[in-house]
């Protein structure tokens, strides 16, 4: 056999693939990969604006390292040809226990923005939360996704302007309000201070430089209609036409004297499911169970409010053990892997919510960036299930996981 006979018959190269995306998709491995692609394609400010959070990001970091305290405990011999990730979450099934979280601004990471998202997340059947500071209108998201949507409120002091957003999510087929509470006034994201960030994002001198070390973005940004907050268009609310900065645009609009009375005042205006999302304590999760929500989302914000704020997936247990089964528990925050929900339905979520991890996929590759998250959340989920002994989601339970902190010999080293 001739030397470059050996050679082909030893190394088997990749077919070359063409599409540019595909072929940077096709070697992101995992979230952090989409991530590093992300920042390479994204404009300084507007990475540190999706990646960032409050303070000290001790919230942010507590929220991803949650996860890794946790040890999964694998049974065997279970028979795991057939594997069903499919669940129910407001007393509808879902395909998994993965829901989008809102996020506001999504235009920022690419131009379909919101549309993009809400396709992807349509096109596996997950229920896509649509921010108010969307910048895709609730009519323009209904209209290219078919699948479940939900509607996130913040409460602005002008209530007409909310009643009208949520008799519009109403109309155009929405399933669910997420009600934000942990945003009475805006975190202090330090990067996005730093940077001197608004939104929509300045194309100024000083973000001239920054431009042309990521011309696709900047190209994208010039050649597309202007980034506003599309919900409130028109309105005399500011509708984001001229540069804010965020913490000055929702502290002079959002209402600070919210409380659990206007829960009531919601239900007036909106006949299906409440989440009230944001609760960080046993406390408020009781208290949410007695003023009738369907379900909460135990979250920070992502690590974007209040830092030092609890890790969410050690919020869990504790939570699930006053009142799960009496109200839906989503666990939003630091979910990278399709072994975090795994975790998280162990401890007692109903489900999980990802934004950041979808958003990075978004800034990396666009639309099919986030078809490529969610398909690594769902595979992951499954493969964790098959490598643990679990065919069906209720078989995951408070067993398979044990935090290492609480293993004999934790502690010795
Ligand atoms: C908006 O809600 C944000 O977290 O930036």
């Amino acid at each position: 056999m001739g030397t470059l006979q050996t050679f082909r018959s030893v190394v088997r190269f990749r077919p070359i693939e063409l599409d540019r995306t595909t072929r940077k998709l096709s070697r992101a491995a995992d979230v952090s990969d989409l991530r590093r692609l992300a920042k390479r394609r994204l404009p300084g400010g507007v990475f540190d604006y999706i990646d960032g959070g409050a303070e000290d990001e001790r919230a942010l970091a507590g929220n991803v390292g949650g996860y890794r305290k946790l040890q999964l405990k694998p049974r065997v011999l279970k028979d795991v040809s057939k594997i069903d990730i499919g669940t129910t979450l407001l007393g509808r099934p879902i395909p998994a226990p993965l829901v989008l979280a809102p996020t506001g601004f999504t235009r920022i990471a690419d131009p379909q923005g919101e549309l993009a998202v809400a396709r992807a997340a349509a096109r596996v059947g997950l229920p896509y939360s649509l921010s108010t500071l969307s910048t895709r209108s609730i009519e323009e998201v209904a209209e290219v996704s078919g699948g479940p949507k939900w509607f996130q409120v913040y409460t602005w002091k002008d209530r007409a302007l909310v009643r009208d957003m949520v008799e519009r999510a109403s109309a155009a087929g929405y399933q669910a309000l997420l009600l934000t509470v942990d945003t009475a006034v805006l975190g202090r994201r330090e990067r996005d201070v730093r940077k001197g960030y608004t939104l929509p994002p300045k194309i100024g001198l000083d973000t001239i430089v920054d431009g042309i070390r990521h011309p696709q973005w900047t190209f994208d940004f010039l050649r597309n209609d202007p980034i506003t907050f599309s919900n409130v268009v028109g309105r005399s609310t500011d509708d984001g036409t001229t540069a804010v900065s965020l913490s000055d645009y929702i502290n002079t609009q959002f209402d600070q004297a919210l409380s659990w009375s206007d829960i009531e005042w919601l239900r007036t205006i909106w006949d299906g499911p409440i989440i009230l999302k944001g609760i960080q304590t046993v406390a408020d999760a009781k208290l949410a169970v007695e003023a009738g929500c369907e379900a909460i989302a135990l979250s920070n914000h992502g690590g974007r409010q209040l830092d030092d704020a609890p890790s969410i997936i050690e919020l869990v247990e504790p939570v699930a053990n006053e009142v799960g089964g009496k109200i839906d528990i989503i666990a939003d925050g630091g979910v990278r892997r399709g072994s975090d929900i795994v975790k998280a339905v162990a401890l007692g979520a109903n489900a999980v919510m990802v934004g950041r991890a979808y958003l990075y996929g978004l800034g990396a590759a666009g639309e099919p960036g986030v078809d490529h998250v969610l398909q690594f959340l769902l595979q992951g989920l499954e493969r964790t299930m098959a490598l643990s002994g679990c065919q069906q989601i209720s078989d995951i339970d408070r067993e398979l996981v044990a935090w290492k902190s609480e293993l004999p010999g934790a502690g010795l080293v």
